[in-house]
């Protein structure tokens, strides 16, 4: 049922307010500025003991695991990364004992996820999960974890699944700060950037008609780049990633610094770059990308927080709290791909060659 939507994607993207809402419920203390988290299977002794992160994923759910590896390491201060579950588990990998190791996927079900941690379990690591579907084979092998609570997902790609697993994991990165080094004040306020994603979140579906509107203006194109920095690198990758599957044109992302070791040589008027520009301490460094691209008639749309003077078009989107911005920042590129790829007439619900789960090597 798409209860009066015309696709699945189209009715998952509306559905994220609601979503986001239930991945919190239940979940926050205010009384010790933190978050409860029923499932873990952590206890404050051990979550002390814990001298590294690594995060296990593939696809969108990988893309998450960074954006998840870098709210840890800001909140939690724990040294943190991801990586591409299947690479993981072929690279003959050395298993840590105080690594906590963490395994993503919506579904539960993709093999190279799944095979990854039963070669952990099997080395003695302990392994969590951040898991959608309840009961799930991944749920059921891991050690504990994250229920992101986003509720079915149909369309093949990943929308609000990706949004609510990189809140879980700010709920994940809070909890473990407070259990370590993160302030009382910082958990407060990190507390309130939380819930005002879903109200921020309805902001930026209200900008529909004008990211379609864009997105008429770059279907045209054969290829497009996608620039970040730090917290928005992840969010470039994710949309470059969601443009690909279902219009079928061309992405890449890059981090915004490694424009001039090479992919600035592609820039030229047919090659258009969508930029991620917080305001957050990068701004400045962001921007002299922009001039950059601009110098070589390179046309740019903008994802930021303020109108780019340098973009051809800015799509501005709320302010949260800097560590959580990355979260609401993917959304008008999810609207963007959709739009996009309903002006090419794709089948996106169902885009070519793919599955929804993928539960084979
Ligand atoms: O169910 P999972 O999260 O484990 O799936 C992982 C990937 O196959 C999945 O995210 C894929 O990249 C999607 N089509 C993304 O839209």
């Amino acid at each position: 049922d798409m209860g009066g939507h015309d696709t699945y994607m189209h009715k998952e993207i509306s559905e994220q307010p609601d979503a986001v809402d239930r991945v919190l419920r239940g979940r926050i203390d205010d009384r010790f500025s933190t978050v409860h988290l029923g499932g873990l299977n952590l206890d404050a002794r051990e979550a002390r003991t814990i001298r590294r992160i690594k995060i296990l994923g593939c696809g969108t759910s990988y893309h998450a695991g960074l954006i998840g590896a870098g709210l840890i390491e800001e909140l939690a201060r724990i040294p943190a990364d991801a990586e591409p579950a299947s690479e993981f588990r072929y690279r003959n990998p050395v298993v840590d004992p105080d690594t906590l190791y963490i395994a993503v996927s919506q579904s539960g079900e993709t093999y190279d996820v799944l095979a990854a941690v039963q070669e952990l379990k099997r080395k003695g690591a302990r392994v969590l999960g951040v898991v959608n579907v309840v009961g799930s084979a991944i749920a059921r092998e891991t050690d504990g974890g994250v229920y992101v609570h986003a509720g079915p997902e149909v369309c093949v790609v990943s929308t609000k699944c990706f949004t609510n697993t990189v809140t879980a994991f700010a709920l994940l990165a809070l909890h473990l700060g407070r259990i370590r080094d993160l302030s009382v004040a910082d958990g407060k306020r990190i507390i309130e950037g939380l819930r005002r994603l879903p109200g921020q979140i309805q902001e930026i579906l209200k900008q529909e008609d004008e990211i379609k509107k864009l997105a008429k203006r770059y279907a045209d194109a054969k290829s497009m780049m996608f620039i970040g920095r730090v917290r928005g690198y992840p969010v470039a990758l994710e949309a470059s990633l969601k443009l690909k599957e279902i219009s079928y044109i061309h992405a890449e992302a890059y981090p915004a610094s490694e424009l001039k070791h090479g992919p600035l040589a592609l820039i030229e008027p047919s090659l258009p770059t969508v930029a991620i520009i917080p305001n957050d301490d990068l701004l400045e460094k962001n921007r002299a990308a922009l001039e950059e691209i601009k110098a070589r008639s390179g046309r740019i749309l903008a994802v930021a927080h303020q109108e780019q003077e340098k973009a051809d078009h800015t799509i501005v989107v709320p302010k949260n709290e800097t560590e959580l911005d990355s979260i609401l920042m993917g959304i008008p590129l999810q609207i963007f791909a959709y739009h996009t790829a309903l002006a090419l007439g794709r089948d996106i619900d169902k885009p070519r060659n793919l599955a929804k789960s993928v539960t084979v090597e």
